[in-house]
């Protein structure tokens, strides 16, 4: 008998396969992080063409990412910008952001991404006041995303998506359990400025979620 998380993945290749399936650009990001030692923590392909669907969905021009990476998941969300968009990713790891950028300049879209090292959250402090994102990824240090949210979801426009990946933990299965990306689940809820879901993702190693909330507009 198929085991269910044998399942799990044949459904995420089928997903890949049919409609998520990479090019060079992406395969060699993927290649190049690992060789540079980066850990093999990015969104799965069917993950990324899911955030670059929801970015064409609102017509985003504006996009901002935490936690870089090697630049995996800022080339399928940065692929759904204008060619006068702009994306912001920010990482906390200079080699990280250089393996990033490198791999940017080959998908085509350094001109496209900005790439600000730092601590995210120092970094956010610092943003107030720049023009508005259409949508925002957060998928960085866990503990840290109830305060990403706080201060990610005043930089994004009214009717602009605030994206939290890695959000159905076991923990989310246990009363007492704790977690930051369940405590991010229950901020995105109790605010009245979000419209929320969680969206199941399958991974290879069983479930995960992306918390998908919308900006409404604020009642006056
Ligand atoms: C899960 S990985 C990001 C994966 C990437 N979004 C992708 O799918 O290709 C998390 C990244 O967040 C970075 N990070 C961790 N803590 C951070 C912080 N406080 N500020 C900024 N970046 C941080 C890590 O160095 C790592 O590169």
């Amino acid at each position: 008998m198929t085991e269910p998380k044998q399942t799990i993945v044949k459904y995420g290749e089928y997903i890949e396969s049919l409609l998520a399936g990479e090019d060079e650009a992406l395969r060699l990001a993927r290649e190049e992080a690992l060789r540079e030692g980066l850990p093999s923590i990015n969104v799965s392909a069917s993950e990324g063409k899911l955030l670059h669907v929801l970015a064409l969905t609102i017509g985003a021009r504006r996009i901002l990412e935490i936690g870089t990476l090697g630049g995996y998941s800022a080339i399928w969300l940065a692929r759904a910008l204008p060619p006068d968009g702009h994306m912001v990713s920010l990482e906390i790891d200079p080699h990280h952001a250089e393996v990033a950028r490198r791999n940017l300049e080959r998908a085509g879209l350094a001109g496209r991404v900005e790439v600000r090292v730092g601590p995210a959250l120092e970094t956010l402090a610092r943003m107030e006041g720049e023009e508005p994102f259409d949508l925002a990824f957060i998928d960085a240090d866990k503990d840290a995303y109830v305060a990403y949210l706080e201060r990610v979801v005043p930089l994004v426009r009214d009717g602009g998506l605030v994206l939290g990946d890695n959000t159905l933990p076991d923990a989310v299965l246990d009363p007492a359990g704790d977690s930051g990306a369940k405590r991010y689940n229950a901020a995105a809820a109790a605010r009245p400025d979000l419209v929320s879901t969680i969206v199941p993702m399958l991974r290879d190693k069983g479930i995960d979620g992306l918390t998908v909330s919308i900006k409404q507009p604020s009642k006056r």
